[in-house]
């Protein structure tokens, strides 16, 4: 038992890049947030990934809210996006008499969570509504331009809202297409020379000379595409800018500058 103990740490030390990674799966709470939703029924009302309300009859607004661009009508911080989820209503909105005839006159109502899932399991669920509302937002031009550029060339299909989520990928190393900000992407991405390698060209070179990593990244049923042919001159430095920021405190701050960007 011992002895392939020893085998296997003297893998991960010799330095196999997949080795490393393998040890170590990580989903991003925006993720366990998603497979959550799914689970608990959020995208009956919100639409496929929250993104397409469905019909409302008898309320103003016609169609349930979806966690894009809705939100920032609903909630100000991550901390009314809770208390939706919560109370099924933020403390601000039911104050409001309007609110309140609004929601008994519509036929879809927004149902209070709280005692079916945990803190942890709320806190997922808000992680998640806030990657599919793009908040928080870079506010300097090259990371801006970066997103722009992801949203554009089709990388968040893969790589979820803002490049946040971690969507299945059967037969891949973990399991899942890493997500930018998670917690195993400086395994994959050492700096920025490594990062064009694998925009450009699907792979890094410390992977492809990996044997351990081939086969997992021969074998998955999404790869990562080659860019190369498809990026405009500053694309990668924008793109890797993003990232930056995206990994950087700012982004990941948890107060009430994000929703509502006041
Ligand atoms: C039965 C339908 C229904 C289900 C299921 C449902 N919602 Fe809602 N949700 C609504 C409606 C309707 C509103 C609008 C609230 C209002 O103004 O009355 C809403 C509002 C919200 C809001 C605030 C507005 C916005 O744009 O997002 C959030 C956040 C939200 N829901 C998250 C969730 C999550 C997370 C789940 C699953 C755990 C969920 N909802 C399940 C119907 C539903
Ligand atoms: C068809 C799905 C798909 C698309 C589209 C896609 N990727 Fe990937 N990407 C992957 C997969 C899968 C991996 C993991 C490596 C592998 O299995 O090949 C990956 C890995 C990466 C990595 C390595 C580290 C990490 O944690 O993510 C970077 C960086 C990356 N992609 C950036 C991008 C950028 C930038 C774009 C858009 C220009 C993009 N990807 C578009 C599927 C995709």
């Amino acid at each position: 038992m011992r002895l392939i103990l020893v085998v296997l740490v003297g893998v991960a030390l010799a330095g196999g890049a997949a080795a490393a990674f393998v040890f170590r799966p990580h989903l991003p709470d925006a993720e366990r947030g998603r497979r959550l939703a799914e689970r608990t029924g959020c995208f009956n009302c919100h639409g496929p990934g929250g993104i397409r309300g469905a019909a409302n009859p008898g309320r103003t607004d016609k169609t349930v809210p979806t966690f894009e661009g809705d939100v920032m009508m609903y909630a100000k911080s991550p901390d009314e996006i809770h208390q939706w989820i919560d109370d099924g209503v933020s403390k601000k909105k039911a104050a409001s008499k309007t609110w309140r005839a609004q929601r008994d006159s519509g036929a879809l109502r927004m149902p209070a969570f709280e005692h079916r899932l945990s803190e942890r399991q709320v806190n997922d669920l808000v992680a998640y509504v806030m990657a599919m509302s793009g908040t928080p937002e870079p506010e300097d031009a090259l990371p801006s331009r970066g997103l722009e550029r992801a949203e554009a060339l089709g990388c968040v299909g893969c790589h979820g809202a803002g490049g946040r989520l971690a969507k299945p990928n059967p037969g891949s190393l973990k399991g899942y297409i890493p997500s930018w900000d998670g917690a195993d992407f400086p395994d994959l991405v050492r700096d920025s020379t490594e990062f064009r390698e694998w925009v450009e060209h699907g792979v890094s070179e410390r992977f492809k000379r990996d044997r351990l990593a081939r086969f997992f990244l021969d074998r998955a049923v999404l790869k990562m595409p080659a860019y190369e042919r498809h990026l405009q001159p500053g694309d990668v430095e924008a793109l890797w800018a993003y990232v930056r920021w995206l990994r950087s405190p700012e982004a990941a701050r948890e107060d009430t500058e994000q929703a509502g960007g006041d």
